[in-house]
């Protein structure tokens, strides 16, 4: 049988090495630096068998040594012809990009796999001096990425940013990337191979081609000190000449105008007093615009400053106690279905909470669009962001951890400077196991350790009171560790019928905050009767009535982030004409229709101070 094989060519250099290069760490503020976007239209392949990659041996071609296989499709029309060709990016069909591929054609509506994407650009850069990255805002889930024939490297978590510096790769015409993209689960992965939501695959977020100087301002912190009498924070240059520079720090509103000098690993730290600083509230989102300046480069932001600590059982907003009035939130699209990823999004999912007198959001249960954290810093909703560390995860694998980590460490890289963000969340619903504590404990420190200026919490485990079922406790190692106990209850919906609110009591011995990080019962639009009808709106109303009776109760609770905002879309949720691949558990159907409960909800925040 005559071998078939996928042709390919590849750049000499790097095939056979298959050397993985570091990704860069995520550059500070990437959102307002000058771009080239590369979103749009881009040609892509459905490879289910990865034959892109593997030989017919399933041996990877990167660890060839023949660098005549090579590790990837490149475009066909720089074969040779004598070279056999059977695949041209050049003539199929495109997806757009940012976006997720299940929603976007049919045929790959549950696909899990591997498809290949192709975009070609040209670059002329502004100073030949300048460096160049391309800056991921985050591709769901495997992402190996090759730049003009060569691999930068592989990339795996489908929800932070990364980036790869492609200065010495770039060219002014018929730049090439191409990305192999696979969004299949894994047993070691994060998320792990069960999850209540749809596995979106995909480039879901977008892509920019970033030029700057060759000396840089890479990363920075920017907040409010623990005193507040100032504020405090880190800039880091990057570059040849990063030692010893002057860092101009501006912010025109509080009168500061100071200049800075890099140490010899181009690093300064400063804390620089300031008088009358308006702190950032949901009721007060005042921010101010901060310029850092060097001889080469220059960074906008807007910024707000506060503080978020806790006191006994109480979480202190810029030294007072604020109740956390939330929803929770998937990255979905209201209306139009699939990925979130557009301003657009944002404003219907955060106009909605607003809405129904909401100050905070639980951002489930991965990191959103950055979109969402702007926004929220704009519109005053403290967010809770999690990574998806969610349910039987493989506890005792190294590389599970580190994906976790990494995962945590990329969120934070992006959103460390926004106000909004004010807990850290490890886990949710994940068994408790010795293996699982040492796994968690290990990812809190990791966040304590680099930033101390945010919460951490988990939805925790919760269980019967000394074996008795009608009182109800927090039994979770993990507890002692986090600064707010969270956990997600279900009576009235999973555990029991509604009147059940009615008998529970909840014994939490933690002199802590605690957020009922879910509760909820599904109910599809639209569908009407009797209050103990499971499925129809005055059901999922009448146990939003039940439970915020019940819950009151606990005399530390300081928030609520009810399950949740919108209806979405899952595998697990197939009960033809009620849920129809939906969990109906939406105070607002994906049409953007608002149920009876979203209203019990909104009444009784706004009765709350
Ligand atoms: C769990 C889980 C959610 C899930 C919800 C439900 O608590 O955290 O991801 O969607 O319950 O059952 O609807």
């Amino acid at each position: 049988m005559k071998l078939v094989k996928w042709t390919i060519t590849i750049g000499l250099v790097m095939c056979f090495v298959h050397m993985v290069l570091g990704q860069e760490a995520v550059l500070s503020n990437a959102y307002n630096r000058k771009c080239l976007s590369l979103d749009g239209h881009w040609k892509y392949i459905v490879d289910p068998y990865e034959n892109g990659f593997y030989n017919y041996r399933y041996e990877p071609f990167e660890y060839q040594s023949n660098p005549g296989n090579g590790a990837f499709f490149t475009n066909a029309k720089r074969k040779s012809p004598a070279d056999l060709v059977e695949y041209d990016f050049d003539k199929m069909d495109s997806l757009i990009v940012p976006g997720d591929w299940n929603s976007q054609d049919d045929k790959l509506f549950y696909y899990e796999g591997t498809v290949w994407y192709k975009k070609s650009f040209d670059y002329i850069k502004s100073e030949e001096s300048n460096s160049v990255i391309l800056y991921f805002g985050a591709i769901n889930y495997t992402a190996d990425v090759y730049f003009n024939s060569k691999k930068l490297g592989r990339h795996v978590g489908g929800f932070t940013p990364f980036q790869f510096d492609v200065t010495e790769l770039l060219r002014e015409t018929d730049n090439y990337l191409i990305i192999k993209v696979d969004n299949k689960r894994a047993k070691e992965g994060v998320p792990t191979l069960n999850t209540d939501w749809w596995n979106y695959g995909g480039i879901t977020r977008s892509i920019k081609v970033i030029e700057l100087p060759q000396t840089h301002i890479a990363d920075y912190t920017i907040g409010l000190a623990d005193d507040m009498s100032g504020i405090h924070g880190t800039i880091q240059l990057q570059g040849n000449s990063k030692a010893r520079q002057q860092v101009q720090l501006q912010i025109d509103e509080l009168d500061i105008d100071t200049s800075l000098i890099t140490n010899a690993s181009g690093q300064v730290d400063y804390t620089i007093i300031a008088d009358d600083i308006k702190y950032w509230s949901p009721d007060s989102p005042k921010r101010y615009a901060i310029t850092l300046t060097t001889d080469a480069d220059s960074i906008v932001d807007t910024i707000g400053f506060r503080t978020i600590t806790t006191a006994g059982s109480d979480i202190m907003l810029n030294g007072e106690p604020i109740f956390l009035k939330g929803i929770s939130i998937h990255e979905e699209s209201p209306i139009r279905g699939g990925r979130a990823n557009t301003r657009e999004d944002a404003e219907m999912l955060l106009g909605w909470a607003k809405e129904l007198g909401c100050n905070f959001v639980r951002l489930a249960h991965y990191p959103h669009n950055e979109h969402m954290i702007r926004l929220a810093d704009e519109i005053g909703l403290m967010i809770w962001e999690e990574i998806p560390v969610y349910w039987t995860i493989d506890w005792t694998n190294p590389d599970t951890y580190n994906n976790a980590e990494n995962q945590l460490s990329e969120v934070l890289s992006r959103d460390k400077n926004r106000a909004c963000v004010i807990i850290w969340s490890m886990a949710n619903e994940t068994p408790v196991s010795e293996a699982r504590n040492t796994f968690l404990s290990k990812l809190a420190t990791f966040i304590k350790h680099k930033d101390s200026t945010r919460l951490i919490s988990a939805a925790l485990e919760q269980k019967n009171y000394n074996g008795n079922p009608l009182v109800r406790t927090i039994e979770d190692p993990f507890a002692e560790i986090v600064d707010v106990l969270s956990f997600n209850q279900y009576i009235g919906w999973y555990d029991g019928n509604i009147e059940k609110c009615q008998t529970i009591s909840w014994h939490i011995d933690q002199n802590k905050p605690v957020i009922i990080s879910e509760f909820g019962a599904g109910a599809k639009y639209g569908l009407h009767g009797p209050r103990d009808e499971r499925w129809t709106e005055e059901y999922q109303e009448y146990l939003y009535q039940e439970t915020i009776q019940m819950i009151d109760q606990i005399d530390q609770l300081r928030g609520v982030s009810p399950w949740l905002l919108v209806d979405f879309k899952s595998p697990r949720r197939v009960l033809p004409n009620i849920q129809d691949n939906y969990n109906r558990k939406g105070l607002i159907s994906e049409k953007g229709e608002k149920k009876k409960a979203f209203f019990v909800l909104r009444d009784y925040y706004n009765s709350k101070e």
